[in-house]
């Protein structure tokens, strides 16, 4: 049956594009972490969306699951086969590249789902315009991915997460028939929000082929600095402080003096003084580096602020993290991404490093501070203690009101803690829709748990 299911796919979309040598089928299969990695009869790569129809359909017909793949920078293996032996293909959007023109009166571009976030980028720049949603992986990360997992980013505190930019969208439903709302309305109240639903939902509702996306006005002149703090109380203080002088916060990244280390021993040789627990990387729009090294310098009265470094070594240092943190781990790194009310940070972070120690772990936490978004890595974490010491993290944020997961998704990773971060009823009503929109549970099946 597989072998005349792959004849049929190559069919479909080329035999060039039904990939099985395993040498290269080996990069779809594993995620980005190294955590997560899976088996799959073959890797499936579509050119548009009647031919994405035709391959679901046919997967369909077959009984094989499929694995809705983008630029595979996941970092909860939502993005990767399942390892438990289910049937499955992985569905890669690498061909899907169409990018419309700019719509410039409507501030809006329609593109497939395999366009990468720097084009996207690109595109609105060279319309004048610029696009909301920002993150290190932009050169791999692509639009489908960001959309099921709504990547959030740097600049979530001003234009909030890829949600927020969808003004339609183009996908293939589990029976093949092709769902497309496409029209570039920001107001536009006809029931249901399919395009939000499908924000988020992680490859286990339909398998997103495109997405026309609002842009927004690029911000006048930015001022960024970096500045030292005592606490992450301190570092917020610093943030409200900001805004209060009344200048647009476009982000504000907590980094740790741990994390800062890191990057410095792979590659950045820039520090900040020591003796320095945490710093804080702000970013506003409409003010100038002096201006707002003034403010910081009020508000923060001893501790030191950079600003007179350019603004994309400042960028550096916090964006070069997550490679220093992977190779700085002898093991692949637990990465917990979180949200932690405001006023529990000081004593979440105190607790992870309690937990971390306990566990023989080396916890580096940095994050998205405006959005209460903390992404906590463990390092060095024996193979056979990641999932208690995952138990541990995520019932101590649950148990401060806080997020499970905060950008990153449930993927595979915390799939088995939905229920800390949904209740009952809702986990139920989660269910209905999974079942209405994919009877046979072949979408993803595993990601998100339900
Ligand atoms: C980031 O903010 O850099 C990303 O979420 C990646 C990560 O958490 O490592
Ligand atoms: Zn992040």
């Amino acid at each position: 049956m597989p072998r005349r299911l792959l004849a049929d796919l190559a069919d479909v979309v080329g035999a060039g594009h039904v990939l099985t040598d395993p040498a290269i089928v080996a990069g779809y299969l594993t995620d980005w972490t190294g955590r997560w990695s899976g088996a799959a009869l073959a890797v499936v790569r579509p050119a548009d969306t009647a031919e994405t129809a035709e391959v679901v359909r046919r997967c369909a017909a077959a009984g094989v699951a499929i694995c809705p793949q983008g630029g595979n920078t996941g970092l909860v293996g939502g993005g990767v086969p399942p390892a438990d032996g289910a049937t499955a293909i992985v569905l890669s959007s690498t061909r899907l590249t169409r990018l419309d023109d700019v719509d410039a009166s409507a501030r809006a571009v329609g593109v497939g789902a395999g366009v990468t976030l720097a084009q996207v980028q690109r595109t609105a720049a060279a319309a004048g315009l610029a696009f909301g949603v920002d993150l290190a992986s932009r050169d791999s990360a692509t639009v489908g991915g960001m959309i099921a997992t709504n990547a959030g980013g740097i600049h979530f505190v001003r234009y909030g997460g890829m949600r927020a930019q969808l003004l339609g969208i183009e996908a293939v439903l589990a029976s093949g028939e092709v769902l497309r709302r496409w029209r570039p309305l920001r107001k536009d109240n006809v029931g249901y929000d399919l395009p939000g639903l499908l924000a988020g939902s992680e490859g286990t509702l339909a398998v997103i082929t495109g997405a026309l996306l609002a842009l927004v006005p690029p911000s006048r002149s930015g001022a960024v600095a970096v500045v030292g703090a005592d606490s992450v109380a301190h570092a917020s203080a610093l943030i409200d402080a900001v805004e209060r002088a009344g200048m647009t916060l476009q982000a504000a990244e907590l980094m740790t003096a741990a994390g800062l280390d890191l990057v410095h021993r792979h590659g950045l040789r820039r520090a900040l003084p020591a003796g320095t627990r945490f710093a804080v990387l702000i970013e506003v729009a409409g003010a100038d580096v002096g201006e707002l090294a003034a403010v910081l310098d009020r508000a923060a009265a001893a501790a030191a602020v950079l600003d007179d470094t350019p603004a994309a070594e400042l960028w550096a240092l916090r964006e070069r993290h997550t490679e220093s943190i992977a190779r700085d781990s002898s093991t692949p790194v637990v990465k917990l991404d979180l949200t932690v009310p405001a006023a529990a940070m000081d004593a979440f972070v105190a607790t992870v490093q309690e937990l971390a120690a306990a566990a023989g772990a080396r916890p580096i936490l940095f994050g998205h501070l405006a959005d209460g978004n903390l992404h906590v890595n463990l390092l060095d974490v024996e193979p056979g203690r990641a999932e208690e010491l995952t138990d541990r993290v995520l019932r101590a944020v649950a148990a401060l009101g806080g997020s499970i997961s905060a950008e990153h998704g449930v993927g595979r990773a915390k799939a088995p803690w939905l229920s800390l971060g949904r209740d009952r009823v809702d986990v139920a009503t989660m269910r209905a829709v999974k079942r209405a929109l994919d009877p046979d549970g072949l979408l993803n099946p595993g990601v998100l748990g339900l």
